[in-house]
C-alpha cells in the first residue's frame, strides 16, 4: 500500500509549519507513520539551496529564472530522495509548501508564464502530485503580524520572500485562490483566521473525509 501525500500552502505566516506539526501528532496517534518535510530544503542539497533561496547566501541578486530553477532543483532532489521513498514505504508526508509555492509566487506575483511553470514543475516530480493540498488561507497583514510576534521572541529574522512589497504578497494569496479553483479535487481551502486549536480541528476534518 502507498502512502498518502499531502502538502500544506498560504501565505507567510499563515500557520503552515504549526499545523504541520499537530496534523502529525494526530497521525500518529492513529499509528500512521508520517514523514513531514519542507520545501526549499529536506535534503542537505535542498538546505543547502534554501540558504541561497532565503537568506542571500551568496552576495549576488538572484535573476528570477535562477530562484525558479533553484526551487525546482530542491523540489526534484526531495521527491527523488525523500517523498517518493517514503510514500513507497506505506508512510505519509507532509511537505510545508510544494508546487503550488512556485506558481504562486514566481507565477502569479513575478509574472512568469504559468503554463512554462507547470511543465517544470511537473518534470521536477515526475508528476506525482499530492494527493491533498491544504490552503491555509489568512489576510496579509494578519500574516505578517504573527511573524512580527514570532520575531519579537528571537525565533529567525525576515527572509528574501517577506521582505518582498505587500502588493506581492497580495498577489500571491489571490494565486492560490486561483489554483484552488483550478483544481478543486486536490484543493482545501482552510481559513487560518481562527485558534490554532480550530484550525487544526478544520484540517482534521477534511483528512478524515479525504483520505482515511
Ligand atoms: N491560528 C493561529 N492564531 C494565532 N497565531 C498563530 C496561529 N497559527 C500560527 N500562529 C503563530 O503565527 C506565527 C506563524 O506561524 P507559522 O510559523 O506556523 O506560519 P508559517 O505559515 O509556517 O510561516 P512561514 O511562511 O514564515 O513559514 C507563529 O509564531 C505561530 O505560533
Ligand atoms: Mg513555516
Amino acid at each position: 500500500m502507498t502512502g498518502k501525500f499531502i502538502t500544506f500552502e498560504g501565505p507567510e505566516g499563515s500557520g503552515k509549519s504549526t499545523q504541520i506539526k499537530r496534523l502529525a501528532e494526530k497521525l500518529d496517534a492513529q499509528s500512521v507513520k508520517v514523514v513531514c518535510t519542507r520545501e526549499p530544503g529536506g535534503t542537505a542539497t535542498g538546505e543547502a539551496i534554501r540558504n541561497i533561496l532565503q537568506h542571500d547566501a551568496v552576495d549576488e541578486p538572484l535573476c528570477d529564472r535562477a530562484e525558479l530553477l533553484l526551487f525546482t532543483a530542491s523540489r526534484a532532489q526531495l521527491m527523488e530522495g525523500v517523498i517518493l521513498p517514503a510514500l513507497g514505504r506505506g508512510e505519509w508526508v507532509l511537505c510545508d509548501r510544494f508546487i503550488d509555492s512556485t506558481i504562486a509566487y514566481q507565477g502569479y506575483a513575478r509574472g512568469m508564464l504559468i503554463d512554462t511553470l507547470d511543465r517544470i514543475n511537473n518534470f521536477a516530480i515526475n508528476s506525482r502530485k499530492p494527493d491533498l493540498t491544504l490552503l491555509l488561507d489568512l489576510d496579509i497583514e494578519r500574516g505578517f503580524e504573527r511573524l512580527e510576534e514570532r520575531y519579537a521572541d528571537g525565533k529567525g529574522s525576515a527572509d528574501r520572500f517577506e521582505r518582498e512589497a505587500r502588493d506581492f504578497h497580495h498577489r500571491v494569496r489571490d494565486g492560490y485562490h486561483q489554483l484552488a479553483q483550478r483544481e478543486p479535487a486536490r484543493f482545501r481551502v482552510i481559513n487560518s483566521d481562527q485558534p490554532i486549536e480550530d484550525v487544526s480541528c478544520a484540517i482534521w476534518n477534511v483528512v478524515k473525509e479525504v483520505l482515511l
